[in-house]
């Protein structure tokens, strides 16, 4: 297998290729997408949710996101590793967005993502310039849970559809070279996908995106405090581990472990 870069995953656009991604925080995981061929790793700022267990990913630091991204990166070979710009990191100035863009990079990212359509436009660019390739965000942008009243699908009204499409337009000229569509109309990211030239990865944003990106833990049912629609669960992990302690625990309880061929 081949590394993966942006310009493989921006070609995948032309070809006509869906881009499947994942997210992972850590070394085991990074290892099994890499080693599964997935492009496109991305180190959430979703970890403060789904590792941490915090309520949103508003807490989530720049040590933290350098620690998750150190550990995606050591057990990764090939697949593009994104590492989430967490909030605070880059909404103060350019100038702070350039440092902590550089220090994700130093941990082993090999681009970044920050949510922010036009607004966010001039960030964007001023990371590029320093030549670190960054992935936009826009639609439903989890670290603006305030201001959107919780976790809800935007774009619903056409004022705020004309705005959407106006902000991919903004993320791609300032240079990102490809943008997450999150809980957005299938019918709007569609439209999205058409009119930008750079690859569209959707997350409850319909089928029509260039690629996909869900949460590793909600795939594998690791984390089942809240199980969005768009999700869809592939094994149910929870009630693997679950049945694997509870059988070790008996176990032990009755003297089974550790047999003969456990001990020295
Ligand atoms: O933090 C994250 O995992 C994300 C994806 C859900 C797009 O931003």
């Amino acid at each position: 297998m081949k590394k993966i870069t942006i310009l493989d995953i921006m070609k995948m656009k032309g070809e006509g290729k869906k881009i499947p991604a994942l997210t992972a925080y850590d070394y085991p995981t990074a290892r099994i997408l890499d080693e599964a061929g997935i492009p496109l790793i991305l180190v959430g700022d979703s970890a403060g949710m789904v590792v941490a267990g915090c309520p949103n990913t508003l807490s989530v630091t720049m040590d933290e996101m350098m620690y998750h991204t150190r550990a995606v990166a050591r057990g990764n070979k090939n697949a593009l590793i994104v590492a989430d710009m967490p909030f605070l990191a880059y909404q103060i100035s350019v100038e702070d967005a350039k440092r902590n863009a550089g220090f994700l990079v130093r941990a082993g990212a090999e681009a970044i993502k920050l949510e922010g359509g036009l607004n966010r436009a001039d960030t964007i660019k001023a990371i590029v310039d320093m030549d670190i390739p960054v992935m936009g965000h826009i639609g439903l942008t989890p670290q603006s849970i305030h201001r959107m009243g919780g976790y809800r699908v935007q774009g619903r009204e056409k004022k705020q559809q004309k705005k959407l499409l106006g902000d991919a337009k903004a993320v791609e000229k300032a240079g990102a070279f490809s943008i997450v569509l999150e809980g957005i109309p299938a019918d709007l990211a569609e439209e999205i996908t058409e009119t930008i030239a750079i690859p569209t990865i959707g997350i409850g944003a319909g089928p029509r995106c260039d690629g996909q990106v869900l949460v590793i833990h909600d795939i594998l049912g690791l984390y089942d405090n809240v199980q969005p629609r768009f999700v869809k669960r592939y094994v149910d992990l929870k009630k693997s581990i679950s049945s694997a302690v509870n059988e070790y625990a008996d176990d032990v309880r009755q003297g089974r472990f550790p047999g003969k061929g456990h001990s020295f």
